[in-house]
């Protein structure tokens, strides 16, 4: 398939690979993993986790950017014109439509835990940190959960920065934004983690999260940690094939992902010491579940000479690397209802955050009126959004993404995009044909109960 004349590409593979490192660097790499860790048992879960990177996210981020550029589309039509090219059915194009909802759901949450980080940059700012203790810190992130209105005020506010990029397009508004914004995110890590390794305990860091214990790897840390890896890479509802549809024939397709998986990865990790060293040092608990951040940052932020500064810098950092993110997820939606309507993308990108900002307004509720309501296996909105996507629905889209690419597409189209030599095409078919499908697949038969 060529490149449509007025379909427009990213300037160069650099800005590719910021925008891709700016979908999967994100909350969660900062925000999630950590808290993953700690409630997972720590190096385990690390075990695990980076394992999934390499023998399933690796080889299915490579499937998902070639999928993307062979068909030049977004996600849905694109699946549809991949299928006719294989001369297979057509009904794989839900398979896209899928990916773009997954992508929607993702965002009605994502966007409410932005908008927290929005709130606590401000209160680094207002210097509410000072010597604060742990149950005063504990306090103020409850106090925050506790109010609708502040939570929809800052979710309003995260939507609006988010759908402000999204509506200026692609080459104006993605890529201006991107070339910005990971560069600063990634100095501002660095002074992070300076300053954690010279008054945390870096240390201990170091042995929770890298001495193995294989005694804690349990079949819930498996099974979070592949779903983390796909969420954490932006695999498996069509936000990377759809940059990777904007990107150019002649950027090699292995190199790139390998980049973009080690960046995030790395990325991660780093954050991860910088927060355990933190946590060490100061007597926190490790497995604080979802408020890790909020609540035991402030108190080591607090104590530290400069710390209203330092956290205002990191959860800076934060509201980048998730707002680079929000931009991927709502992307192949766009990119839809733009190349399918007369719809201009401005009023496409309002309409759709009106639509996931009103969703968003049931997760605010989940934090505080609404938090006994349960949808399914005693989760509340949130959290059944959360496992939904990240350990359904991104497996479920990797897994048909692989499978489609592995046994149903012409091999030469596939070795076409990836164009390697022979040992490293084998490796990828390997990896891609037998041991995702198998991984992923274990995993549903885990989680559907079938097996133990
Ligand atoms: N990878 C992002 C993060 O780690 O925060 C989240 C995400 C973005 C998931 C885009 C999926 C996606 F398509």
């Amino acid at each position: 398939m060529s490149h449509s004349p007025h379909r427009s590409h990213w300037n160069n593979r650099w800005t590719f690979m910021l925008a891709t490192a700016g979908s999967a660097i994100g909350l969660g790499n900062i925000w999630k993993l950590p808290y993953m860790i700690g409630v997972n048992g720590g190096s385990a879960f690390v075990l695990v986790f980076v394992a999934c990177i390499f023998l399933v996210g690796i080889p299915l981020m490579m499937t998902e950017i070639l999928l993307g550029r062979r068909a030049q589309k977004n996600p849905l039509d694109g699946m549809q014109a991949l299928a006719i090219e294989a001369k297979r059915s057509t009904a794989w194009k839900y398979l896209g439509g899928m990916g773009m909802l997954t992508g929607l759901l993702i965002l009605s949450f994502y966007s409410v835990i932005g908008g927290w980080v929005l709130a606590y940059i401000i209160e680094a700012a207002r210097g509410s940190f000072s010597q604060i203790t742990a149950a005063q810190s504990t306090a103020n992130f409850d106090t925050l959960l506790a109010s609708p209105l502040q939570l929809l005020a800052w979710h309003t506010v995260f939507m609006f920065m988010t759908m402000s990029v999204v509506a200026h397009g692609v080459n104006s508004g993605l890529e201006k934004a991107n070339n910005i914004l990971i560069p600063s995110l990634f100095a501002i890590l660095l002074i992070l983690l300076g300053y954690s390794m010279s008054v945390g305990d870096m240390h201990a860091a170091f042995q929770f999260m890298f001495k193995p214990d294989f005694s804690k790897i349990t079949p819930v840390a498996v099974l979070s940690a592949l779903g983390h890896a796909f969420f954490s890479l932006s695999l498996g509802m069509g936000a990377v094939m759809v940059y990777g549809s904007y990107l150019q024939r002649n950027v090699s397709i292995a190199r790139t992902t390998i980049y973009i998986a080690l960046a995030d990865t790395l990325l991660g990790l780093l954050v991860g010491l910088a927060i355990y060293s933190l946590v060490f040092a100061n007597h926190l608990a490790p497995n604080a579940g979802p408020g890790l951040i909020f609540q035991t940052l402030p108190i080591a932020f607090g104590h530290m000479p400069a710390g209203g500064f330092i956290g205002m810098l990191f959860f800076i950092l934060v509201a980048f690397a998730a707002w680079t993110s929000s931009i991927s997820l709502v992307e192949p939606a766009i990119a839809w209802i733009v190349e399918n309507t007369k719809i201009k993308r401005h009023t496409a990108a309002w309409a759709i955050g009106l639509a996931v900002w009103l969703l968003g307004i049931a997760v605010v509720l989940s934090f505080n009126e609404w938090k006994a309501i349960k949808i399914i296996f005693g989760l509340n909105i949130f959290e059944t959004l959360d496992k939904l996507t990240s350990t359904i629905l991104l497996p479920l889209g990797g897994l048909l993404m692989a499978i489609f690419a592995g046994y149903f597409m012409n091999k030469n189209h596939v070795q076409e995009e990836l164009d390697l030599n022979d040992q490293h095409f084998k490796f990828w078919h390997f990896t891609n044909n037998y041991i995702a499908p198998i991984a992923i697949g274990a995993v549903f038969l885990y989680l559907f109960g079938l097996i133990k």
